[in-house]
């Protein structure tokens, strides 16, 4: 990959040499050039000098407002989240639901790139949810109003209050973007959502065939299938490819 370094808010981007690694190792440098003027110093980097950090270290990424963006969407190209955004549109058009019906529960929500990519389209991210607290940080900084709630919580040890409070949102889709398989959400946290969920409901998640068959084909096996598409998920840092098959399903009626 061509090795351009590109200024944001007071911060430099680049991609340094490196072994073309797994999902888990690919590497960005950031450099701060004026501390404190994109809170890029809460990356950890004191201006002028160079952080290398793990591109999955999200807690670094979203203490940086624009720097996921910058590094997954432009640098890396990724569209998988208005790509599934898309899809789920459509497979609810499909089935004759209004884009304002469909009530969506974010798991593993990060900063709210996708619960953006689903409001754009109309419909409602009832409920973001993130293990982390930065993601819940970051998305109420950079996109506050996209959610209905956060929660900052483990979707496979939720709390009874936190249950309860994606029960009374009334979700009738769950969204797990990028965040299924591959260290992320494990499929009995999936499972445990599906129980959350109105009698008819859609599921859509991405995952990526490179690391191995589709996490959720078993769980999910009675369900109807709507949707499977395989696309380009984003370049790696070393201008590979990484794809992921995106998928919606309709869940049997309960
Ligand atoms: C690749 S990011 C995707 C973020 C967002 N959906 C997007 O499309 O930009 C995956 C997210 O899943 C979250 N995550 C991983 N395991 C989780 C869990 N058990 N419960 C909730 N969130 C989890 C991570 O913290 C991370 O923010």
């Amino acid at each position: 990959m061509t090795q351009t370094t590109r200024t944001f808010g007071g911060a430099e981007v680049h991609f340094p040499p490196q072994s073309s690694a797994g999902a888990g190792d690919e590497f960005v440098e950031v450099r701060v050039t004026s501390p404190g003027a994109s809170g890029a110093d809460r990356a950890g980097s004191p201006g002028g000098r160079n952080q290398r950090i793990r591109l999955h270290d999200y807690e670094r990424i979203f203490a940086v407002p624009g720097l996921y963006e910058e590094i997954v969407q432009r640098r890396l190209g990724c569209r998988t989240p208005a790509r599934i955004a898309g899809l789920l549109a459509r497979a609810a058009a499909r089935l004759g639901w209004a884009p304002g019906d469909v009530r969506i529960l974010d798991a593993g929500a990060g900063n709210g790139v996708s619960g953006e990519a689903f409001a754009q389209l109309g419909m409602r991210p009832v409920v973001g949810l993130d293990i982390l607290p930065a993601a819940r940080d970051a998305a109420l900084r950079d996109r506050p109003g996209v959610y209905g709630a956060y929660l900052a919580a483990d979707l496979g040890a939720l709390a009874p209050d936190e249950e309860r409070l994606i029960r009374d949102a009334a979700p009738n889709a769950l969204a797990c973007v990028g965040s299924v398989g591959g260290g992320h959400l494990p499929v009995a946290a999936v499972a445990a959502a599906l129980e959350l969920l109105a009698p008819d409901a859609l599921v859509t998640y991405a995952y990526h065939p490179e690391l191995g068959a589709d996490p959720l084909l078993a769980l999910l096996r009675d369900a109807e299938p709507l949707v499977r598409e395989r696309a380009l998920h984003r370049r790696t840092v070393t201008g590979g490819e990484r794809h992921c098959e995106a998928v919606v399903v309709r869940l049997a009626r309960r």
